[in-house]
């Protein structure tokens, strides 16, 4: 299997949900596809990578459709939530509560109490968090596994906004400067059992990733030294997400299967082969998964550029508007029925939303075969960080979300109505 999904299949699958009336060409000016078919094979490669009792979770953010999270559950995954919100979908989804990682850099006392109380797994981000939960922990009797984050200060990736393990993050303990009181911790709560880290989100290169697990692996090691005499030590570690995917159909991913193979080698040198490895991947698991099929309104021919005007934007693409040297996908066109556009006659386009503000533009330049209004441009992988995004700004409707399972096609997600922007922006 390719890591993208085929041109082949995405004209199965739309020109199906045409004939279906399942994707309505009146009223659907966009809708996105999601192929379960291409996350089932991705879980199959992680799941091979890693050893058995690896805990692995999907990170909500990149995806929080709830069919896609009880098929993910169904698997054998958890997730992990990030906030009150991700919590509650998270158990609606049907994940056990011990399948469940709560991260957050701004957990509130109600929000903790409630974790502690669910025996949810929570990754403190800070010390002052510690000393939240410790509060929490002497009336809330609590299950929960709780580990801390840590920022390795490995350095930053490609994309400088996604990339969390600088000098200075939001996120987490600075190790450098402040390893004396992570080991305090640890020697002070005897329920702080792992540690947790996440080097960033796309751009950071597998050698960078290898670089923060490593510096874990090292801290954990301390940890452990210093806690023998109380006979405990550190049972997890928590690697966040991070692995970077290819938005290009011509370039390679980072191999997961050697990813994981690189880490199993660390554990086994650093003698730590009983650590307890979870993982929280998001892009990886999700952003092939998926494509967006949205029509071309109009076609601006002027001498010196030539527009098209489709229906998705900085409201579905936030990152590819706002920061396009960062972050780009490839595109296709199709025309009415569905059928992929192959003219041998091309023309650059620049691709722009339907928003009111001059960088909801998709794309620049970009050659393709001569578009016509009425067509349709398909933006390759988007699978993930897109709808989940989503931004209200000019009060446009949620679009339709369409899944694939082996042959079946199913509604993941209805289409907004304009009384659900009615109901959004009153009291
Ligand atoms: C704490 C944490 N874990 C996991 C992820 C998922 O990262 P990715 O989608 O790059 O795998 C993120 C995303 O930023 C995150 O902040």
């Amino acid at each position: 299997m390719n890591h993208f999904i085929s041109i082949k299949k995405i004209q199965e699958y739309f020109s199906s949900s045409i004939t279906s009336g399942l994707f309505n060409t009146i009223h659907d000016t966009s809708a996105v596809f999601y192929d379960f078919n291409h996350l089932f094979y991705k879980i199959e490669l992680l799941s091979k990578a890693f050893p058995e009792n690896t805990f692995h979770t999907t990170a909500i953010k990149a995806n929080p459709l709830i069919k896609v999270l009880h098929e993910i559950k169904k698997i054998g995954f958890g997730s992990e939530a990030a906030s009150e919100g991700e919590l509650f979908i998270a158990q609606k989804a049907g994940f056990s509560n011990d399948k469940i990682v709560f991260d957050s850099p701004a957990k509130t006392h109600k929000e903790l109490e409630y974790a502690l109380k669910n025996d949810f797994h929570i990754n403190a981000d800070s010390i002052m968090e510690l000393d939240r939960i410790a509060k929490l922990k002497e009336s809330v009797k609590s299950k929960s596994n709780i580990g801390l984050r840590i920022n390795p200060q490995v350095g930053y990736g490609k994309i400088k906004s996604t990339s969390l393990a600088g000098e200075y993050s939001k996120f987490g303990v600075p190790l450098k400067s402040h390893k004396q009181e992570i080991l305090n911790c640890f020697k002070k709560y005897n329920w702080l059992t792992g540690i947790h880290l996440h080097i960033g989100s796309q751009g950071c290169e597998m050698k960078l990733l290898l670089n923060g697990i490593e510096s874990g692996l090292k801290l954990i090691k301390e940890i452990n030294e210093l806690l023998k005499t109380d006979d405990r030590e550190v049972s997890f570690i928590d690697i966040g997400g991070g692995l970077p995917i290819s938005y290009y159909h011509n370039t390679k991913p980072p191999d997961i299967i050697d990813y994981g193979r690189k880490i199993n080698d660390m554990l086994t040198s650093y003698d730590l082969d009983r650590l307890q490895i979870i993982t929280e991947f998001g892009r990886y698991l999700h952003a092939n998964s998926g494509f967006i099929v949205s029509k071309v309104e109009y076609v601006k021919h002027y001498e010196e550029s030539n527009t098209l005007i489709i229906h998705s934007g900085a409201d579905i693409l936030l990152r590819e508007c706002l920061n396009p040297n960062n972050w780009f996908h490839e595109f296709s066109i199709f025309d009415k029925a569905g059928r992929l556009k192959q003219n041998s006659e091309t023309k650059k386009y620049h691709i722009a939303g339907p928003l009111c503000f001059a960088n909801d533009i998709v794309a620049r330049n970009i050659e393709l075969p001569v578009a016509n209004e009425g067509d349709y441009i398909v933006i390759h992988d988007t699978g993930g960080y897109t709808f989940s995004m989503w931004s209200k700004y000019v009060s446009r409707l949620f679009p339709k979300i369409i899944g694939i399972k082996n042959d079946s096609y199913e509604l993941l997600r209805k289409r907004e109505k304009l009384t659900n922007i009615l109901d959004y922006w009153s009291d």
